[in-house]
Formats: structure tokens, C-alpha cells, sequence
């Protein structure tokens, strides 16, 4: 073991992540420090519930409700920020960062937001930030991505991301269960975001696929460039159906290089039930990297959770350790490429994106309808891939399409005619799908 002092490490937050990180820093302690180095000791904690933060770590630790005083104290090296939100999580970083720590987030929210200037901050003070557990909880894929794969022109990346909303699809599908009934599970477990409808609604998302993507492909982060919906619109009807053509029903975040551009999309997608991704479970998650020398890759594993995060904020705090005393021109830069070699590509409009769709529309059962339907497609360019017409009784019936690829923008025109058909009686139900090819 080296000689070197214990690097001193200032956890701010003690909730999920922050509980977790302290319970795998202690029981690890001597396998960390014969990786490390030296020995990894959290020497102070700021936390809102003091009491909570007591009860686990005894009086072995001081802990305050003061995140500044940690934050400022000049004898430790590395801040851990896992209190989450923006506004006081940007203040608190930006201070570390100015009073020379290293930070160890797993704020995806904050780097969404405010990543490019924080990266920038850090640089100038000579400091690290590492944000591991900010993407796919404990699956080493910033690592990955940004060191493993980096001979690369990374084309596309496409994850599963967030287990709160993986956990609910997938319990709506296995069980028959209610949407709501799963969320509470969900939060119970401890996945869901303090306010869950970022996981619902698409947005935790895309704060990581915005993170994720800059990484990939050389380009700042631009969380507010992502298309991004969620799946509260996803019925039993959609699930069943889906299933019935061979395919399921999966919140992705797709990044994707185009000749003129990058997509940025985040949406409920039909993926082929073959595909390894459509067997990604409960809170698992798993991202697929395709990048030109390596081919198709598939990294799996827990999205979220107590220890599985904190796996990540642990190995954040390892390598920081390890780098500590190396030169900052030779350590890796915090976007995998170079911080004047960012590259400004367009990213696309969600009109601009290549894509397949499933529609669904209630129809009158009578003759012409689906030869109108078809007409409409025909005249923008759409190619059908399958379809499935059910009889509803009351001279209803319900149309499910499946398209192939085509682009966003036709397809819209197109649903907006059909929509105007006296025949079709309600909204045409869009889910986007990709084959994965
Ligand atoms: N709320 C997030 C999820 C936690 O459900 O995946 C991990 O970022």
C-alpha cells in the first residue's frame, strides 16, 4: 500500500445514493484502497435529515445541514454531490469546483442543464468532475463509451435508461397491471426521481441521452434540443397489440448520426421482440453503442437504485483518487473529446427523423375506408409493413398499421388527412418503432 495520505472525501446528501455510497465505502474499504492506492475515507456529510444520517454512521462521522461549510472546508479533495435538483446543486458544485475539489455527481439534471459550464469551470480550476452514476446507474457506460470504445465514429446509441418507467411497462405487460399501481412500487423502491413525472414524461431521459450523446459524437451538451415524450399515453390496448406483432413496447433514447445531423429523440418505441434490448426487464437498464470499428455493443445491467448507483459514485471516486496527482493536460477529457475539438453538428428537428411507426385508429366498418387510408399513405411516399384490421362491434373496427421507415414530417401530413376522414372516428394513435437494424 502506498504511502500516501487517505484522500478526504465530503458526501453531500444522504438519501438512496448517498446511504449506499457510505454502506459500499465501508464494507469495501480494504479492496478500494489496494485499488485506489490509498485509502478512501468520507470525513464529513451535509445532509437535510441529520437524524437519518446519524443513525447509520454513529458519531464515527460529523455531520451538518450545512452544504457550504463541507463544501469550503479546505481539508477535503473530493466532493460527492448527491442532493439532486439544479439550483443549489449547480451553486454547491461551482463552489467545490472554484475552492479546488474534485466533484463526483450523479446529478444528470444538472449536467443536462448546466454540464458545458460546469466542464469549463472545472478545467480552469484545475479539477475534475466525474459523473458515472449520473447515466444507467450502475452500468459503467460513460467509462465505456468515452475510454473503451474511443477509436470509434461512434453512429448510434440507443438505451433503455430509465428504470422507473422500464419497471412500469414492464409490469403493465407481465401483470396486467394499473399505471399508477406500478409508479407507487416504483417510488416505494426508491428508482423513481424525487418529482417522478421526470420519469415519466420522458425528461430523466433525456437529460442522460443529452449527456450520452455529447460523449458519442464530439458535440456540447444540448439537453434542450432533445424531442422527448413519455408514456402516460401508452394503454393495455397498445401493449397487447404490440405483443400480437412481435414486438414490445420500450421508453427509449436514441441518438442516432444522420448525413446532415444528429437525432435526439426520446419516446415510447415498438422494438422487435428478438432484439435484446425488448428483453431488458423491471429496473434493468441497457444501452446499445454502435460505433464503426467494434460493431453492435449491449451493456446491461441495474438503472437504478441504492448500492448499484453508488457502485458508479464509488468508481467516480477511485479513478478522481487515481488522477488526483497526474498533470490535468493528460487526464481524460470530461466529454471524451478534447474541449476545443467539440464540434457544433446540427441536430435534427423531430420533423427531420427517420423512423417506423404503429398507428392505431377507430374506423367506420364500411366500404372505401381502408382504401381512403391507404390512398393517403400512397400519396406521401409511406410504404404499409403490416396491418391488422379488428372488428369492434357497432360497425367499428380498429386499424393497426405498422410503417416502414419514413420521415417524421410525411408521416404527420399524412396523419393529419386521415384524421379529417369522416370514417375515422377518433385521434390515430402514433408510437414510433425501430427495427434496431
Ligand atoms: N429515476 C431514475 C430511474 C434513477 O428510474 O432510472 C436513476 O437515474
Amino acid at each position: 500500500m502506498s504511502h500516501l495520505q487517505a484522500i478526504r472525501v465530503g458526501l453531500l446528501g444522504f438519501g438512496v445514493v448517498g446511504s449506499g455510497t457510505w454502506n459500499v465505502l465501508r464494507r469495501n474499504s480494504n479492496e478500494i484502497a489496494r485499488r485506489a492506492g490509498r485509502r478512501i475515507e468520507i470525513v464529513r456529510i451535509a445532509t437535510r435529515t441529520i437524524s437519518k444520517a446519524t443513525n447509520v454512521v454513529g458519531d464515527s462521522v460529523p455531520v451538518t445541514s450545512d452544504l457550504m461549510e463541507v463544501v469550503r472546508d479546505p481539508s477535503i479533495d473530493i466532493v460527492v454531490e448527491l442532493i439532486g435538483g439544479t439550483n443549489l446543486a449547480k451553486d454547491i458544485v461551482i463552489e467545490a469546483l472554484k475552492n479546488g475539489k474534485h466533484v463526483v455527481t450523479a446529478n444528470k439534471a444538472l449536467l443536462a442543464h448546466h454540464g458545458n459550464e460546469i466542464f469549463k469551470i472545472a478545467s480552469e480550476n484545475k479539477v475534475m468532475v466525474a459523473f458515472e452514476a449520473a447515466v444507467a446507474g450502475g452500468i459503467p457506460i460513460i467509462k465505456s463509451v468515452r475510454e473503451g470504445l474511443t477509436a470509434n465514429r461512434i453512429q448510434s446509441v440507443a438505451g433503455i435508461i430509465n428504470g422507473t418507467s422500464n419497471f412500469i411497462l414492464s409490469e403493465m405487460r407481465e401483470k396486467g397491471l394499473a399505471f399508477e399501481e406500478v409508479l407507487k412500487e416504483a417510488q416505494r423502491l426508491g428508482y423513481a426521481e424525487a418529482d417522478p413525472t421526470f420519469d415519466i414524461e420522458g425528461v430523466d431521459v433525456a437529460h442522460k441521452l443529452s449527456i450520452l450523446a455529447s460523449i458519442a459524437f464530439g458535440v456540447p451538451i444540448q439537453f434542450d434540443r432533445v424531442f422527448s415524450e413519455g408514456i402516460t399515453q401508452i394503454e393495455q390496448e397498445d401493449v397487447v397489440q404490440a405483443e400480437r406483432l412481435g414486438y414490445r413496447l420500450k421508453l427509449l433514447g436514441i441518438a442516432t448520426r444522420r448525413e446532415n445531423g444528429i437525432e435526439l429523440r426520446v419516446h415510447p418505441t415498438l422494438i422487435p421482440n428478438s432484439k435484446m434490448l425488448a428483453n431488458v426487464n423491471g429496473a434493468m437498464n441497457a444501452v446499445m453503442v454502435r460505433g464503426d470499428a467494434v460493431g453492435e455493443t449491449l451493456f446491461y445491467g441495474p438503472g437504478a437504485g441504492s448500492e448499484p448507483t453508488a457502485s458508479a459514485v464509488v468508481a467516480d471516486i477511485v479513478d478522481v483518487t487515481r488522477l488526483h496527482t497526474a498533470d490535468p493536460e493528460h487526464r481524460v477529457p470530461h466529454l471524451a473529446f478534447q474541449p476545443d475539438a467539440l464540434e457544433d453538428y446540427k441536430i435534427l428537428p423531430i420533423e427531420e427523423a427517420q423512423t417506423g411507426y404503429y398507428l392505431r385508429m377507430t374506423v367506420k366498418d364500411q366500404k372505401g375506408v381502408l382504401a381512403d387510408v391507404s390512398r393517403i399513405f400512397a400519396d406521401h411516399g409511406i410504404s404499409i409493413n403490416s396491418m391488422i384490421q379488428d372488428n369492434k362491434g357497432n360497425n367499428l373496427a380498429s386499424l393497426v398499421f405498422l410503417i416502414h421507415q419514413t420521415i417524421e414530417a410525411s408521416m404527420q401530413r399524412a396523419i393529419q388527412q386521415i384524421e379529417a376522414l369522416d370514417s375515422v372516428q377518433n385521434a390515430v394513435k402514433l408510437i414510433r418503432l425501430e427495427t434496431l437494424e
